[in-house]
C-alpha cells in the first residue's frame, strides 16, 4: 500500500488506540452522552442495520470480515445470525474492549478477534466483507486502493461506507481545516458519489465488480452512506 495510506493509518491507530479510546467506548456504549452525541450514536444504530440488511439473514457457514470493527457491535450482530467472523481492527485497545463485551450466548456463530491491519492478506478470504466507517479517514485514492483490496479477499459482496460530499460535510470540512486542533481527530475525508463510482470504474482490478445497493444515513453531525460492491 502507499505511504499516504501508512501514514494514514498510524494517525488513526493513535487516535482510536489512545487519544480516544475511552470517548470511543463510551460512545459505543449504553452509557448516557450528551446530545450530539446521542444523535450520532442514533446514526451509527441505524447504519450498523442497514449494512447487516445488506447482508443474508441466514450467515451459518460463512466467513465475514469485520474491517476495522472497533468495539465489536456488528461483529456480535453477524456472529448471532451464524457467520464466522474474523473482527480486525488496528487498535489493540479497541480489540480488548471488544473481546470483553462478547455475550455468552451467540448461537452457531464466532468471533476471532485480531489486532493488525483490515488488508492482511494472512486472514484469507471470506464471503462477505463490511467496512462500517473505518474508510472514511482515507483519501480516494487510498480509499480505492482498500477496496481493491478488500474485493481480492472477498467472494460475493464488500459493504463499506463513506462519508458523502454534501454541503454541510464541505463546510464542516472547511471549518476544521480552518481551526485545527491537537487533539483533533484524524479528518473525515468526503468523497462525492460521483468521483467514487468514476474511481471505481477505472480500476482494472475492479471490472468484475459494481456498486450495487445505497442508502444514506443522515442523523445531526453523523452523514454516512452505505454502499455495496457487489461481484458480477
Ligand atoms: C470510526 S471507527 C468505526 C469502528 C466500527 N466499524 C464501528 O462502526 O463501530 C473506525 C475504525 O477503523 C479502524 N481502522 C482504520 N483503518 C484501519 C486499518 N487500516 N486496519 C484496521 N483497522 C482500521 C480504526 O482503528 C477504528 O476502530
Amino acid at each position: 500500500m502507499s505511504d499516504t495510506y501508512l501514514e494514514r493509518r498510524g494517525e488513526i491507530e493513535t487516535y482510536f488506540d489512545k487519544t480516544a479510546a475511552h470517548t470511543w467506548q463510551k460512545l459505543t456504549s449504553d452509557a448516557p452522552v450528551s446530545g450530539i452525541r446521542a444523535t450520532v450514536r442514533a446514526g451509527r444504530d441505524r447504519m450498523r442495520s442497514t449494512l447487516l440488511s445488506f447482508l443474508p439473514d441466514d450467515l451459518r457457514g460463512c466467513r465475514l470480515l469485520d474491517a476495522g470493527c472497533g468495539t465489536g457491535a456488528l461483529a456480535v450482530e453477524a456472529a448471532k445470525r451464524g457467520a464466522d467472523v474474523t473482527a480486525v481492527d488496528i487498535s489493540p485497545t479497541l480489540i480488548g474492549i471488544a473481546k470483553e463485551r462478547v455475550p455468552d450466548k451467540l448461537g452457531q456463530g464466532r468471533i476471532h478477534f485480531m489486532a493488525g491491519d483490515m488488508l492482511d492478506t494472512k486472514y484469507g478470504t471470506f464471503d462477505h466483507i463490511v467496512a462500517m466507517d473505518s474508510l472514511i479517514h482515507y483519501s480516494l485514492p487510498d480509499m480505492i486502493g482498500m477496496l481493491t483490496r478488500l474485493t481480492e479477499m472477498s467472494r460475493s459482496g464488500v459493504h463499506f461506507t463513506y462519508a458523502p460530499r454534501t454541503p454541510v460535510l464541505a463546510t464542516l470540512h472547511f471549518i476544521g481545516k480552518a481551526f485545527p486542533r491537537s487533539d483533533r481527530s484524524p479528518r473525515i475525508v468526503p468523497h462525492a458519489t460521483a468521483s467514487l463510482y468514476k474511481g471505481l470504474s477505472r480500476s482494472e482490478h475492479l471490472a468484475d465488480w459494481w456498486p450495487g445497493r445505497t442508502a444514506r444515513v443522515s442523523s445531526g453531525f453523523y452523514i454516512s452512506q452505505a454502499q455495496e460492491l457487489k461481484r458480477t
